[in-house]
């Protein structure tokens, strides 16, 4: 089985700083400058998703791994774009508050703009600083701090899975591997007439995915890669362009048009039962490698 590449062999920047600050203003910050978008592009692909979610009328339930503040959460649960997040983080206004007056300032923001049927949204992340921001800013219905890389899922969590609809990640991919997917799905409980959550994730392309491709088709999900390539950010330097675009050699992909350009880009990913995926309208990509 094909791992992916430890995100230490290349030369990416490393913001692990930022996601265990008390609040996700450095975030902010630090990303906008980098032209950060996978979110927005994200929350396009998992929105259409949802609405295409055999649920009914019931709101779907939505596990976000490697969640972080909650980003996924805000776009999913109320009617804001990534670009708003920006402004509102990086906003004078928020810049001196201690963490307990943005909260507050982020309830009164978030609150109006429920977005229906919106989704009820849990997070996993390592960060246990930032699910508990993402939990108290209403961005979270509710989070789990685990490292499913390492150590299994706990009661609650396979209690949290078993009633999942979709999971969604975006920037996890690299951090984590098959081994968080073969965790989370051999945790289900064989429960007679639920189907299976359905995967979307968004992942750079210098990762390859087959490796989870592989441990979700045993649990009877089949992946397709949907859509053109998505501009994660800007290359902080010329270094890590040139990792990036030697990782993309190693795994046979084109990077012409796409990270030669100056930005990292990430695919699309849905897997889902094999009947499902003709119904969903979401064009699928030109396999360039499989
Ligand atoms: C690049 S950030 C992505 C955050 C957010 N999803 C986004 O798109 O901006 C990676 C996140 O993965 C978390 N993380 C790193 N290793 C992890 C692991 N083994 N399991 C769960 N989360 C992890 C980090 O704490 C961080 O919040």
């Amino acid at each position: 089985m094909t791992s992916v590449e430890p995100p230490e062999r290349l030369r990416k920047a490393n913001f692990d700083d930022l996601y265990t600050s008390p609040d996700p203003r450095a975030y902010y910050r630090a990303l906008r400058p980098l032209d950060y978008r996978v979110p927005h592009h994200g929350s396009g692909f998992f929105r259409s998703v949802l609405a295409r979610l055999p649920v009914g009328d019931r709101v779907p339930r939505v596990l976000d791994l490697c969640c972080s503040y909650g980003i996924n959460g805000a776009l999913l649960k109320y009617d804001v774009e990534f670009e708003e997040l920006y402004d509102h983080y990086c906003a004078p206004d928020a810049a001196d508050l201690p963490v307990d007056g943005l909260l507050r300032r982020d309830r009164e923001f978030f609150g109006p703009r429920g977005r229906s049927p919106g989704a009820h949204v849990t997070g996993l992340d390592t960060s246990a600083a930032a699910i508990a921001y993402g939990r108290e800013a209403g961005l979270l219905d509710a989070g789990h701090v685990r490292d499913l890389e390492r150590d299994e899922p706990s009661g609650d969590l396979v209690a949290t899975m078993a009633g999942v609809d979709l999971v969604t990640t975006t920037g996890g991919v690299g951090y984590i591997t098959e081994r968080t997917f073969d965790r989370l799905f051999r945790a289900l409980p064989a429960t007679p007439g639920r189907s299976v959550p359905w995967v979307a994730a968004v992942v750079l392309r210098v990762f390859p995915y087959d490796g989870i491709a592989r441990t979700l088709a045993r649990y009877g999900l089949t992946t397709r890669r949907l859509g053109a390539p998505v501009p994660q950010r800007r290359f902080r330097d010329a270094a890590e362009q040139a990792d990036a675009l030697a990782a993309l050699d190693r795994l046979g992909v084109d990077p012409t048009g796409h990270e030669d350009d100056g930005h990292f880009y990430a695919d699309l990913y849905l897997s889902a039962p094999a009947a499902a995926h003709p119904a969903l309208g979401i064009p699928a990509a030109r396999r360039a490698r499989e």
